[in-house]
């Protein structure tokens, strides 16, 4: 090759991956209308920023496919699930890596009085050292391997969201979706007590 014709190349594939990388900030601009901190609290969306790649590329293609979001009990994932049915397979692949790229932030939170007993906190702790741990890890930063994911990036309503739709079999109740059946089974050995308890826990920045 000559090195004219290497220079021309060079210049092509570099215009046309800034081009990419400029998509890419349009689309993610897009998802944090909903997703950035500032706004979750309004649209019960939940944080992003460093939970684990294959856990987001998991969750995009169970909404497309309507295997999440597509209960009328499940108003939020029906959102969510409108929003990912417009993505590409590449944008799926490339969003979810570039939001688990960026750092995580834990949601700035005002416990309530009742939130802070000890005796209640204490009651988490054992709920989550005794039921959760062993799959999202000690700190609750999530277990790739396990494909559990990482719990203290989110918000009290989100966890208690959640732990509902699993109980309820609004998650994880696809015979083909190992992990979420794993999950839907270990949300119904819970107490309304112990989802309380374990909230507050996983608020408290162990
Ligand atoms: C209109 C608001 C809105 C927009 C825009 C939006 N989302 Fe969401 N997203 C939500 C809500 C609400 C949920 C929570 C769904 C639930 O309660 O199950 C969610 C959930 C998710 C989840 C599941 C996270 C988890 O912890 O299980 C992923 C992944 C996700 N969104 C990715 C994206 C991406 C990528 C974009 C941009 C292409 C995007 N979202 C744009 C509202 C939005
Ligand atoms: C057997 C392993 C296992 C145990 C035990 C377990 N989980 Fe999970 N959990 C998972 C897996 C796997 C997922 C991902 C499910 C999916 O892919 O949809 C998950 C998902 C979740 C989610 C959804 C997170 C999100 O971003 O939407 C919450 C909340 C959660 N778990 C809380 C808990 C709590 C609280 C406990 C203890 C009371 C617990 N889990 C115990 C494996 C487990």
């Amino acid at each position: 090759m000559t090195w004219k014709l290497t220079l021309l190349l060079t210049s092509i594939l570099l215009l046309y991956s800034s081009s990419l990388a400029a998509e890419l900030t349009d689309k993610a601009a897009s998802c944090n209308a909903c997703h950035a901190a500032e706004n979750q609290q309004a649209t019960k969306a939940p944080a992003l920023a460093g939970q684990q790649q294959p856990y987001l590329k998991k969750q995009l293609l169970q909404f497309q496919s309507g295997e999440r979001g597509s209960s009328a009990e499940d108003s939020t994932g029906q959102v969510m699930a409108a929003v990912a049915k417009q993505l590409t397979a590449a944008e799926v692949e490339a969003l979810s890596r570039y939001f688990s790229a960026l750092a995580a932030d834990r949601p700035k939170v005002e416990l309530k009085a009742e939130q802070q007993e000890p005796a209640l906190l204490d009651k988490g702790r054992r709920v989550y050292i005794g039921s959760c741990g062993a799959c999202h890890g000690n700190k609750a930063q999530g277990n790739l391997e396990l494909k559990a994911p990482a719990l203290t990036i989110l918000s009290q309503d989100y966890l208690l969201l959640q732990l509902q739709h699993f109980q309820t079999g609004v998650r994880g109740s696809n015979s083909a979706d190992k992990p979420g059946r794993q999950m839907a089974m270990m949300s119904r050995t819970l107490s309304e007590a112990d989802k309380q308890a374990v909230v507050a826990y996983l608020m408290t920045g162990l």
